[in-house]
């Protein structure tokens, strides 16, 4: 069932050549960070290319919530009145952050360290999802919280009333860990330090030093090493949001694997924390170029050309790779079932706490539509049925999860039968406009009724 509504079955068809220019939605990573910081700063910060996704306009209501003025001044253009760093106000009911995991947890390390009190909560999946990965490190800043069983929501945290600041090492690859300590450590005196064994996307660091906050970051025996100094004065930005690699994903694979495609994805962000999928793509042999490469907002960017390819072969994944990729790896794994030999995908833990556990979630859709799939713990294998060869057929549960439900479809595209989800609903998320996008281009994606 989809979070805001009543599920939309959805059934994607084989079809002709993808052929045109595919405009994808803002960075969702980088449009939450906007808001959050924007709303800890004195003065006005102007966005242009925000996500409009559901993740992202509910972190817009929570930091109304919290006192910021936020604008929605249409095309993308939005506007934040923030607070100052420690100027929350305490919201008058609950927060809820819907279907975004991102969302909740970068918002509760924001307000960790002020001396307030908020409840949180989400839709089913949110609700399902692991926190005391936040909570604990939250804890050592003097933040108290009461959660449900398991650490998870509704949840409520008494901001720290005299926090101090933490030293804290990121037990697993998040980086919305990693950024909820860096959140909560602007209000925290001194120096709070967040050690990462294996980097992972560095938006708020990046983002952090772009809004005036003194940030180093330095490689050590332990892992990069990310040193903030607490109680800044943040100063307003503008901000042009890049387009989400996450979402170019979508699009550049279908032109894969479709024959006679021929699609350009521009203004895709490259930073490299972000862009192991097509770094993976082209060695599994994708027709996959980086035109126009250029820096756009302190951001690497690059036009995506990306082109038919019947031969691509199934590979081993590097782990060290999978953060950069960790949202990537449904639709690889769809990419994998096209291609001949098997791909492996370890070290990848993480995927079955995202929105669904995308391991199963997948094993279970690709099986369905006649793909063999082996899966452990942390990871995984698809035997490539070959180009011209993967059955379809299958009916897919979404399982509340946008990027389930979006890389179903886009096997259903040169699949030998139709592919069908259960509920392509959590697509708003994440990317609005996927339908519109992908039938623009020559897809044939619809509603049942
Ligand atoms: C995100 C971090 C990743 C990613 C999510 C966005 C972020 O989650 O899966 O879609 O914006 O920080 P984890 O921190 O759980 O790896």
């Amino acid at each position: 069932m989809s979070g805001h509504g009543d599920p939309i079955p959805m059934t994607s068809t084989a079809c002709g050549p993808l052929r045109g220019v595919a405009d994808v939605p803002g960075d969702k990573s980088i449009s939450h960070r906007s808001l959050i910081l924007g709303a800890m700063c004195v003065g006005e910060t102007t966005i242009t290319g925000l996500l409009e996704g559901q993740d992202v306009l509910d972190t817009a209501k929570a930091m109304r919530a919290f006192g910021a003025q936020v604008t929605d001044h249409g095309e993308g253009k939005w506007s934040v009145r923030g607070v100052g760093v420690g100027g929350f106000a305490e919201p008058d009911g609950v927060i809820d952050c819907g279907n975004s995991g991102t969302g909740v947890r970068l918002i509760m390390g924001a307000m960790a360290t002020q001396p307030i009190t908020a409840t949180f909560s989400g839709d089913a999946s949110l609700n399902g999802r692991p926190m005391a990965r936040v909570t604990d490190p939250l804890a050592l800043f003097g933040c108290q919280t009461v959660g449900r069983s398991k650490g998870r929501l509704p949840m409520t945290l008494v901001g720290a009333r005299t926090p101090v600041p933490v030293r804290y090492v990121v037990p697993v690859p998040s980086a919305q860990v990693k950024s909820a300590v860096l959140l909560a450590g602007l209000n925290a005196p001194g120096q709070t330090v967040v050690i990462e064994k294996e980097a992972t996307r560095d938006h708020t660091e990046r983002m952090l030093q772009g809004f005036g906050a003194e940030v180093s970051v330095v490689e050590t025996e332990e892992g990069r090493e990310i040193t903030l100094t607490g109680q800044p004065e943040l100063v307003a930005q503008h901000i042009e949001v890049p387009r989400d690699p996450s979402s170019a994903a979508f699009p550049v694979c279908a032109a894969l694997i479709v024959p006679g495609s021929d699609v350009l994805v521009p203004g895709i962000g490259l930073n490299p924390t972000r862009a192991g999928l097509f770094t993976t793509l082209r060695e599994m042999g994708a027709d996959l170029t980086y035109e126009n490469e250029r820096v756009e907002g302190g951001e690497p960017v690059a036009d995506l050309r990306a082109r038919f390819s019947p031969d691509l072969i199934g590979i081993e994944v590097p782990p060290a790779r999978a953060a950069s990729m960790i949202d990537e790896y449904p639709v690889l794994s769809v990419i994998a079932a096209f291609a001949s030999g098997q791909t492996v995908m370890r070290g990848v833990r993480e995927l079955r706490v995202k929105e669904s556990d995308r391991i199963d979630a997948m094993a279970k859709g690709l099986r369905a539509n006649g793909i063999v799939v082996d899966e452990g713990e942390d990871w995984w294998t698809v035997t490539g049925a070959g180009h011209g060869k993967v059955a379809g057929g299958g009916l897919c549960a979404s399982q509340l999860d946008h990027r389930i439900a979006m890389s179903f479809l886009i096997m259903g595209m040169a699949a030998n039968a139709p592919v069908r989800v259960d509920d392509g609903g959590p697509i708003a998320t994440s990317f609005p406009i996927f339908e519109p996008l992908m039938t623009a281009l020559g897809a044939q994606v619809s509603r049942d009724v």
